[in-house]
């Protein structure tokens, strides 16, 4: 696929079949994270991939976010939350999730710096998942139960869980959400 037609097609997907997901894909898509850009190319991302019997653990805890979807009354609206709701329960389905850690670093810029790249890598998931015929959903929301994350995804002391991402064959056709256009200012 062009590149400028996956960046378009990439869309959140929450709804997943139960088609299953090889570890062979799993590895192309985080293979083609490892080629985004970090400073000093330090590279900070790791990712934990929960498949199977893993998956279901991971899943489990994740259920507990239900608890908290009330803040985003505001946001989301009543057909929102219902939606987030029924998600956040079995995370749709998705036969894969994935946590990307990054070792804790002091220094606010450095920490600036580490996020960033965590989040091209993420962005590089995300479009080689379009490429790959998958869908996919990026996640920070669950920030509500990072120790138990953090825990479940045997992530080691001294490092964070950046994001979490869903994956699997999608099986929901998204709503469609305008983006703004006015975003850029050309000095003069
Ligand atoms: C950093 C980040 C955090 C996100 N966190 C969540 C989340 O916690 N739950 C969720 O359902 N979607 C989450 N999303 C997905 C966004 O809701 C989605 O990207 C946005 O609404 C635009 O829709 P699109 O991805 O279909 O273009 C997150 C996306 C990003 C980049």
């Amino acid at each position: 696929m062009e590149l400028m037609d996956a960046i378009r097609a990439r869309r959140s997907i929450r709804v997943f079949s139960d088609r299953s997901v090889d570890r062979e894909t799993v590895d192309r898509l985080i293979d083609a994270s490892t080629y985004a850009p970090s400073r000093f190319n330090v590279q900070p991302w790791h990712f934990h991939v929960a498949m199977g019997e893993a998956r279901a653990r991971v899943a489990e805890v994740m259920a507990l976010t239900t608890a908290y979807l009330d803040e985003y009354i505001d946001v989301l609206g009543p057909d929102g939350m219902e939606h987030a709701a029924r998600f956040y329960a079995d995370l749709g389905g998705a036969p894969v999730i994935i946590g990307i850690s990054a070792k804790h670093v002091e220094d606010p810029t450095e920490w600036l710096d580490d996020t960033i790249a965590v989040g091209a890598a993420l962005q590089n998931f995300l479009l080689a998942v379009v490429d790959q015929g998958l869908s996919a959903c990026s996640l920070t929301a669950p920030h509500w139960i990072r120790d138990k994350l953090l825990e479940v995804f045997e992530i080691s002391e001294g490092f964070d869980i950046m994001a979490l991402i869903v994956l699997g064959y999608g099986d929901e056709t998204p709503w469609d959400k305008s983006r703004h256009t006015d975003v850029a200012t050309y000095l003069k």
